[in-house]
């Protein structure tokens, strides 16, 4: 198969190409201000298991339904309460997908076999013209092979996806970098499943005390019973082994110099790089202060080291508040969780 690449800057019939091709059942590169998704029309199970056999993933593992109105909500989930919709009117549209339960009209192969749905509302006009053109809700689960870092720009969707699906649109480089936050509200507390574009403390200050699932913190067996099955999978992974240092930019900075072999590569904050030149591949994701470019950065500087020689990748990482809980998340998961943690022991 061919894969089209779509501009709508240059080309005015882009919208209206890829929502013709969503809507004969084909799947879809497309631009949202998180990643690009992996779109196919949510209700078609046909086509949805076509976004299955071109990631390469596993069928338990659902996928995010996408919408371009508030209205779209009730057509997908058999409940919205009013916790969720204090969600949505605070933060969509936007990077926050809220778990409920689904109606039956989601075919069980896009929720993965579970009886809830993860509902979306992007605020990237490019998607949400999009979706409006289809016509239909889209499922979309971020557009790299599965087990890749995910995607931010066109160039990297064509990277892994090229010759597998029929049209990527290029909306340009992604604004927020990471995935959306994936909240719960199926249980009897809101739980944060995966950390993202929105941060704990955004969704505190509308929800009360949210828990916080166990597979954010450790890594969770290939066998294990899991709330969001997508955090169990390896993950954001560069061919070389990640090992991620904690502790301040300067302690983890001095524990990575010392650690340094033949084929090492060091992914570090932008005040870091100079201390490591000559002396290694250095991937650089923004500076150690900026935790909101660090999530812009940090996927594509994960996959520049599949470019490289590197054996053995060593990592910097922020401090869990804010959005840098995604980003640490993120890189703990691009190293299996292969943890150093200069700060353990200290006050
Ligand atoms: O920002 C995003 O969310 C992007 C863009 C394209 O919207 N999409 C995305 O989809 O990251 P994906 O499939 O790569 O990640 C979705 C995550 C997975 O960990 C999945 O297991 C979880 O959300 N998830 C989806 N539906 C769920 C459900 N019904 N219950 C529990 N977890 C769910
Ligand atoms: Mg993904």
């Amino acid at each position: 198969m061919q894969t089209k690449l779509l501009c709508p800057s240059a080309d005015p019939t882009a919208i209206e190409q890829a929502g013709a091709l969503l809507r004969a059942g084909e799947v879809v590169g497309i631009p949202t201000e998180t990643v690009y998704g992996l779109a196919a029309n949510a209700l078609d199970p046909v086509a949805v298991s076509h976004i299955f056999e071109a990631k390469g993933r596993p069928q338990d593992n659902p996928l995010i339904v996408h919408i371009a109105s508030l209205d779209s909500v009730q057509e997908i989930a058999a409940t919205f309460p009013p916790e969720a919709q204090a969600l949505a009117q605070a933060y969509w549209p936007g990077p926050l997908t809220i778990i409920l339960p689904k109606q039956d009209r989601i075919p069980m192969v896009t929720s993965g076999g579970l009886n809830t749905v993860g509902i979306r509302f992007p605020s990237h006009p490019i998607a949400q013209a999009i979706i409006c053109a289809a016509g239909v809700p889209l499922a979309a689960p971020s557009a790299n092979l599965s087990g890749r870092p995910s995607t931010t720009t066109a160039q990297h969707v064509m990277e892994d996806l090229n010759g597998n699906i029929a049209a990527i649109v290029d909306g340009g480089p992604c604004t927020v970098g990471v995935e959306s936050t994936v909240v719960s509200l199926c249980g009897e507390r809101p739980r944060l499943l995966r950390p993202g574009g929105i941060s704990l403390e955004q969704l505190e200050a509308v929800l009360g005390t949210v828990e916080v699932d166990r597979a954010l913190r450790e890594k969770i067996d290939d066998t294990e019973k899991v709330s969001a099955p997508g955090m169990k999978y390896r993950h954001y992974a560069p061919k070389a082994q990640v090992t991620v240092v904690f502790g301040t930019p300067e302690a983890s900075a001095d524990y990575i110099y010392a650690q340094l072999g033949e084929n090492s590569g060091v992914l570090c904050f932008d005040d870091c790089a100079a201390r490591f030149a000559g002396k290694a591949v250095v991937e650089t994701f923004g500076p150690s202060g900026d935790a909101a470019e660090q999530a812009r950065e940090v996927f594509d500087a994960l996959r520049r080291f599949d470019d490289t020689d590197c054996t053995e990748i060593y990592a910097q990482c922020p401090p869990s508040d804010g959005i840098g809980l995604a980003v640490s998340n993120r890189i703990k998961k691009a190293a299996g969780f292969h943890i150093i943690d200069l700060t353990e022991g200290q006050a």
